[in-house]
């Protein structure tokens, strides 16, 4: 009995490869018991506060801060799609298909540039990808598609690409440091993923499009939209206990807490707190920010109440959403710039992929039958089975 348990358990950890270590990496470090993530040697806090995301990309790829404004302006230069890229956005708005998709399917046009070292699909990734997320949005919203401007910085050219204004320096500052804040977080299913396929020496371009739609589905690239749709279900804190009460006891999960790495607060989730408080400050109205505060102290003492002892904490989503709700993106915009900026970790960990030089292939236990033959399989009792008759299998 204790041995099927063990069997079990043993199963579904190797099912989601839980606790194995796949790889070195000089990138990041995610200590969750003790709520501390390493980003390229520096705190979260003091990276995300300070560095343009240029300067974290040029950490992370070339292990050094930028000496000149060379990479910054190598950027700048290849942010326009080619041809080829607005015709499928174009389609693909027709279609009206989700950002995410939008966003795998021309990112893959960046071979049309044809670039063949490592480093140029890199940069080219990198400049590319804000520009693919904010052609879309505007087509998808039918407006016209507004050209990149290499005068401006990174965060500051998508916010210019998606609204047709030049941001503020503060909203600036606010998506920079989200950027910088989510851009690597060790071995997460999207990097692994990018890191597999850089492993068989494939291209770059393809590890990053394998990257955006890992990134995609719900249990990773999340869904903070819901997060934020909670605090505004709300409306005031008032409500809140006996909201998140009834939330509770009917099952539901609150949006914006919980990890499965962090068992404290996700460090995260206070850059982000920090960079919404000021954002919301200069922007002179506090009453959203200080709502989604009193909405999380209360949702972690019921947390933990109704969970005690599961060390149910503030996740990275809760204020990802507060934040870039208000730098005035709409929710259906957060996963793709979670992938703006992610781009930057796939990239560095690729890079690092290849100079590890093997390819990552582990191997399957076999639970499978070994004793079927051929003849009985294929016979039934009028003759033998069709194929919509056969079991469905997978390939
Ligand atoms: C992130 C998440 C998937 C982690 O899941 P996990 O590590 O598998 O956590 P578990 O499912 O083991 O949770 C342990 C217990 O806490 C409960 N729990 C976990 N997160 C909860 C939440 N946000 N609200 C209410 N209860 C929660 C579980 O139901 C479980 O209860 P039980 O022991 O009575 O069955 C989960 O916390 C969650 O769904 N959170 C909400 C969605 C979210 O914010 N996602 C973004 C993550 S960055």
């Amino acid at each position: 009995m204790l041995t099927a348990l063990m069997q079990a358990l043993y199963v579904s950890a190797m099912n989601g490869l839980d606790g194995v270590i796949a790889a070195e990496t000089n990138l990041s470090m995610v200590d969750g018991e003790r709520g501390e993530l390493v980003i390229a040697g520096f705190a979260v806090e003091e990276l995300a506060a300070n560095a343009t995301f240029e300067e974290t990309a040029h950490l992370l790829w070339y292990g050094a801060l930028p000496e000149t404004s060379a990479f910054r302006d190598d950027l700048a230069r290849r942010r326009s799609l080619p041809p080829g890229a607005l015709d499928l956005l174009a389609a693909a708005a027709r279609a009206k298909v989700d950002t995410m998709d939008a966003l795998r399917i021309a990112a893959g046009t960046v071979s049309l540039r044809g670039a063949k070292s490592d480093d140029e699909q890199a940069r080219d990734l990198l400049a590319a990808l804000p520009t693919v997320v904010a052609v879309y949005w505007r087509l998808l919203n039918g407006r016209d598609p507004i050209e990149p401007r290499a005068d401006l910085g990174h965060a500051a050219n998508y916010l210019y690409m998606l609204t047709g204004a030049v941001p503020s320096v503060e909203a600036v500052r606010g998506l920079e440091t989200y950027l910088n804040t989510v851009v690597d977080h060790g071995l997460n299913a999207s990097t692994f993923t990018a890191r597999v396929i850089a492993s068989t020496g494939s291209d770059l371009v393809s590890a990053i499009v394998g990257a955006i739609g890992a990134l995609k589905g719900p249990l990773h690239g999340g869904a903070p939209g819901p997060a934020l749709d909670m605090v505004f279900e709300l409306g005031s804190a008032e409500r809140a206990e006996s909201y998140l009460r009834k939330k509770i006891e009917a099952g539901e999960k609150l949006m914006g807490f919980g990890h499965r790495v962090y068992k404290v607060r996700d460090p995260r989730a206070d850059v982000l707190a920090a960079a919404a408080e000021r954002m919301f400050r200069r922007g002179g109205d506090l009453a959203l920010y200080d709502l989604a505060r009193a909405v999380e102290w209360i949702s972690i003492r019921l947390l933990e109440e109704y969970k005690p002892g599961r060390r149910l904490q503030t996740n990275v989503e809760f204020y990802t959403a507060l934040l870039l709700h208000g730098l005035g993106l709409e929710s259906a915009l957060f996963t793709p710039t979670f992938a703006v900026s992610r781009a930057g970790g796939w990239i560095a960990h690729a890079f690092e992929q290849r100079r590890a030089d093997r390819i990552i292939r582990p191997q399957s236990r076999y639970v499978g039958a070994r004793d079927r033959r051929w003849a009985d399989a294929t016979r039934t009792a009028s003759g033998r089975i069709t194929e919509a008759e056969a079991e469905p299998c997978s390939r």
